[in-house]
């Protein structure tokens, strides 16, 4: 049967106290709503529908990019209410899921359960028991066990209150009964909303038996209300990533800490220090070591690298077999060949690194060229701005650029150059040659030091 996907994404989410409407908070780095997105997507649907309304057109916008059409429900009429705006868009298809913008662990294994059991029923429902129901819909059976409706809490007798099987919210269901009891539901209820919950009980009544499926990790249907909540989740979905991580085969110091926000492709033998962030769209080669404390943002680190701690690496290349840090900062564009080492505050900006070249102590590198073999000495400067344009260096293989040295862009350093320690460089320097720009160094003979005056 063909299958549509309505996720609702409508509500303030005012517990959160933010200016962001909830589904955009984020956690592992995307948020919520496109972690729903994701799993939705997986079912392969004939369409998605995202019903927003908090927040108006900021919702859209900011995620322009899923795969999945957008209605606005101007008022927050309940959930059924919800539903009703998303099925004029879904009238070709025959089975309808319900999923929320806030629920973001819901995992594909379970929808694809739910579908499954569901195929042969016009309604089937995700439900779960806990010891503690309070604040869920609670499933009522008729004493054969047949599902005879939902009450949500507020409107639930005390008897009713006691029951432990409850209501997630994910349903599935027929879209043509879906829409039919849809029409029948009204808002005679203690908070005067639409309850989609209302669904079962008139399902019941026309003698379709209802499938409720249990979902066995709570976590999978935890809606998010508040920060306190956004955080439970997020230390979730962290200690799923990590397992699975080392169950392919990476070693994490602590699974706890370890943070990732994106996608990670990792090849064998990775070791993984505390305090480790990954971001965006990593890549790690074979027996890459990562130090304490460093954050990588969309960067693809070769074979056999080693970054030391407290490093921060950002949209830059690592060829196989360099040694970085610790306290490297390797922002955008960086690119380093093979066999680099890069030390301590050390700063490299939209330049290219040759095999074998190091750069080892308090120097920073930026709109360069430097070739293979060369050897960059400590406080190094690369003066690329000139105060209006930014201008390039180039360093040909093999250089050696003394310490404490500046080249003033645009500027080219030979190949097999050398550089005297202290130079300010303006001018080119030739292959090959001692180029070097400093004062004599002279000795006062005879001169003494100034004395302290008697007070
Ligand atoms: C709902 C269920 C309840 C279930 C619980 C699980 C109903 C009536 N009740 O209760 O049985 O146990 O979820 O968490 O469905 N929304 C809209 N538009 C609206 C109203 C809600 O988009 O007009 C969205 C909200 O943004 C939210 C979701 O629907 O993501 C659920 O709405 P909410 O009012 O929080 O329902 P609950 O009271 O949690
Ligand atoms: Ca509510």
């Amino acid at each position: 049967m063909t299958l549509g996907i309505i996720i609702l994404a409508a509500g303030q989410g005012t517990r959160m106290r933010s200016e962001l409407p909830k589904v955009l908070h984020r956690i592992a780095g995307r948020p919520l709503l496109a972690h729903v997105a994701t799993a939705a997507r997986t079912l392969n649907p004939a369409g998605t529908v995202v019903v927003f309304g908090h927040g108006g057109q900021r919702v859209p916008q900011a995620l322009a990019g899923l795969d999945v059409q957008w209605v606005e429900q101007a008022e927050r009429l309940g959930t059924a209410h919800a539903v009703a705006q998303a099925l004029p868009l879904l009238s070709g298809v025959e089975r309808v899921l319900v999923l929320y913008g806030d629920v973001p662990l819901i995992s594909p294994t379970t929808l694809q359960g739910l579908l499954a059991v569901a195929e042969d029923t016009a309604l089937g429902l995700l439900t779960m028991r806990l010891d503690d129901p309070s604040g869920y819909g609670r499933v009522i059976r008729a004493p054969a066990g047949r599902i005879e409706r939902i009450v949500e809490e507020k409107d639930a007798a005390d008897a009713e209150r006691s029951i432990c099987e409850v209501n997630t919210g994910i349903m599935v269901a027929h879209r043509a009964s879906l829409e039919r009891w849809i029409r029948a539901i009204d808002n005679a209820n203690s908070q005067g909303e639409y309850y989609l919950t209302d669904v079962v009980g008139l399902a019941a009544g026309e003698g379709i038996e209802i499938h409720a499926t249990p979902v066995s990790d709570p976590f999978e249907v935890m809606g998010v209300n508040d920060r306190v909540q956004l955080a439970a989740l997020e230390r979730h979905l962290q200690a799923r990533q990590a397992e699975a991580l080392m169950r392919r085969g990476v070693t994490l110091a602590d699974p706890s800490r370890f943070d990732l926000r994106g996608e990670l492709q990792v090849g064998r033998d990775v070791e993984i220090d505390v305090n480790v962030i990954l971001e965006g769209s990593v890549e790690l080669g074979n027996a890459v070591r990562i130090g304490p404390n460093t954050l990588v943002r969309d960067s693809r680190i070769g074979d056999g690298v080693e970054i030391l701690a407290n490093c921060v690496i950002e949209h830059a290349v690592i060829g196989a077999g360099s040694r970085i840090g610790p306290y490297t900062r390797l922002r955008p564009e960086a690119e380093l060949g093979e066999r680099v080492h890069v030390g301590n505050f050390v700063e490299i900006k939209k330049s290219t690194v040759g095999a074998g070249s190091k750069i080892n102590h308090l120097s920073y590198v930026g709109d360069a060229s430097v070739g293979r073999e060369v050897n960059v000495g400590a406080g190094t400067i690369t003066c690329n701005y000139d105060g209006a344009n930014k201008h390039r260096t180039v360093i040909g293989d093999q250089a050696f650029i003394g310490s404490d040295s500046q080249l003033v862009a645009p500027i080219t350093i030979g190949a097999g150059a050398t550089i005297g320690a202290g130079s300010t460089i303006t001018r080119d320097a030739p292959d090959g040659e001692l180029t070097l720009s400093r004062v004599r160094q002279q000795t006062v003979q005879g001169w003494t030091r100034p004395k302290k005056l008697p007070k």
